[in-house]
């Protein structure tokens, strides 16, 4: 994998001060050395992302994490040892040599191990921990191929690396540590209940609803440009009048239905498998020229409370 000219050059980039865009198994991310404040900021402002919006840290090995955290709980060690490298990121007490502007100011940094191999070789060659927002404009849905950023962001990042379709398709599940309990700030591509079989019972959301600690908590985020609607019935579609409406279902579509678009997550109804395809499918709707979407809810288990957290995120109240 390191033979890969493309990670070299992508390293070489980062090493530089550059930014480049990255595959992960979860969504592509926008990648900078996370000790270089200068590059750090430049993808705040590609990202159009607010100053008080943390960013996440890369890491390819455990030894990387001295020189980010002070000390990691004996249940945030259970858990990476049981799921990185993967799609998992620990909220943890961070060292005052991590720049401020990546953590936003806080005392804490969220950080990840992920899985895809090119990443973690990138991670390696560059010498140095990556932040990685997902590769996305400020409350868009996140990329899950190179393609999807390079018609956002192409003319924005110093390079884009081709991993192909992320494997997972919905970003991290973030748990913290820092108030004694382990709290889910985010529900993403390892389930809450493989999180909760490793260290029981994990508090969920955050704790103060006004000030969200995590703004992919934000009540608005991962919102295509076409408005999404999740609350709604069949009865309802005379409402919606002669409107070009598209539909975003689950496994299998009602043949009375008369959808100017139709976009399936999984035909046999695997929820690993739609929330793989979610992203994209929202982009191909979003492209459509449709006046609206109507989203299909998905059973709240397993992947598919994040899924369900990415469309209540996503949709609009039809007014
Ligand atoms: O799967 C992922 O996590 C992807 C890939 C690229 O790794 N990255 C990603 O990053 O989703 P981003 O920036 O789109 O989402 C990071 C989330 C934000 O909601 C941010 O508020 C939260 O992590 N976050 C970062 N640092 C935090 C901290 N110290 N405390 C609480 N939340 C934090
Ligand atoms: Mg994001």
């Amino acid at each position: 994998m390191s033979d890969n000219p493309a990670i070299h050059r992508a390293a070489e980039i980062i090493k530089k001060g550059g930014i480049i865009a990255f595959p992960t198994e979860t969504v592509y991310g926008l990648g900078a050395d996370a000790f270089n404040p200068l590059a750090v900021a430049r993808i705040f402002e590609v990202k159009k992302r607010p100053h008080f919006d943390p960013l996440i840290v890369h890491v390819a090995h455990y030894d990387d994490l001295e020189r980010l955290v002070i000390e990691i709980s004996s249940n945030a060690i259970k858990l990476m040892e049981r799921f990185w490298p993967g799609p998992l990121t620990v909220v943890l007490l961070k060292k005052v040599d991590v720049p401020d502007i990546v953590t936003s100011g806080l005392p804490t940094i969220a950080v990840r191990m992920p899985r895809h191999p090119m990443t973690l070789s990138l991670i390696g060659l560059s010498g140095s921990p990556i932040v990685g927002p997902s590769a996305n404009p400020f409350g868009y849905v996140s990329p899950t191929t190179a393609d999807h950023v390079r018609d956002q962001l192409g003319d924005q990042v110093d390079f884009i690396l081709d991993g192909g379709s992320c494997e997972v398709g919905v970003e991290s599940t973030i748990v913290s540590f820092v108030e004694g309990e382990p709290r889910l700030l985010r529900p993403g591509g390892i389930p809450l209940e493989e999180v909760e079989s490793v260290i029981g019972m994990v508090a969920v959301g955050s704790i103060n609803k006004e000030k969200p600690s995590a703004p992919g908590m934000l009540p608005k985020h991962y919102a295509p440009h076409t408005p999404i609607l999740l609350d709604w019935s069949e009865k309802d579609a005379a409402k919606y009048g002669n409107r070009k409406v598209g539909l975003l279902a689950f496994h299998k579509i009602s043949p009375s239905s008369k959808f100017g678009q139709v976009e399936v997550l999984s035909e046999k109804g695997d929820l690993r498998e739609a929330a793989a395809n979610l992203f994209s499918a929202i982009r191909r709707l979003d492209d459509s020229g449709l006046d609206l979407i109507l989203a299909e809810p998905v059973p709240e288990v397993g992947l598919g409370r994040a899924i369900m957290d990415r469309l209540r995120r996503a949709s609009s109240k039809w007014e």
